[in-house]
């Protein structure tokens, strides 16, 4: 399992619920690493995502919450999330998406 963050001078990641910053740079990074991999986060970070990035596309997105029953519409919706409550799903999870796919190698959380 890997992170991968973007942070400012001071070592800030996020303002009022958003990146305050945006980079070019940034984003293809990221996306250069993580894509065909999975990525791992909280709640407000998938949400904080504008609606046309979120899901990321061509990487499965993990999401935590304590009420994995309120997302399943979005679930439904893409094919490419899941929503968990338990951390320790995820390595079950990835493997079996690695069995269904032979894509996914890496955890990434974002
Ligand atoms: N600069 C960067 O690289 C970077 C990267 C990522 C995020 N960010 C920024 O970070 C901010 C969000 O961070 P945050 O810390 O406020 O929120 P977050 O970690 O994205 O989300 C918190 C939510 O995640 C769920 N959660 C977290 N741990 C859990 C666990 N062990 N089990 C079950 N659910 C769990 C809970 O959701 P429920 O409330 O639904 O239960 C919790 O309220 C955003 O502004 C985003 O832009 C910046």
């Amino acid at each position: 399992m890997e992170a991968i963050l973007a942070t400012d001078i001071l070592g800030g990641i996020s303002k009022n619920g958003i990146i305050p910053w945006k980079s070019k740079e940034d984003m293809n990074f990221f996306y250069n690493k993580t894509v065909n991999n999975v990525v791992v986060m909280g709640r407000k970070t998938y949400y904080s995502l504008p609606d046309k990035y979120r899901p990321l596309k061509n990487r499965l997105n993990i999401v935590l919450t304590s009420d994995r029953d309120k997302y399943l519409d979005e679930e439904y919706r893409y094919n490419n999330v899941l929503f968990i409550s338990d951390i320790n799903l995820i390595y079950n999870l990835v493997f079996c998406k690695i069995i269904k796919s032979l894509l996914f190698k890496i955890i990434f959380v974002v």
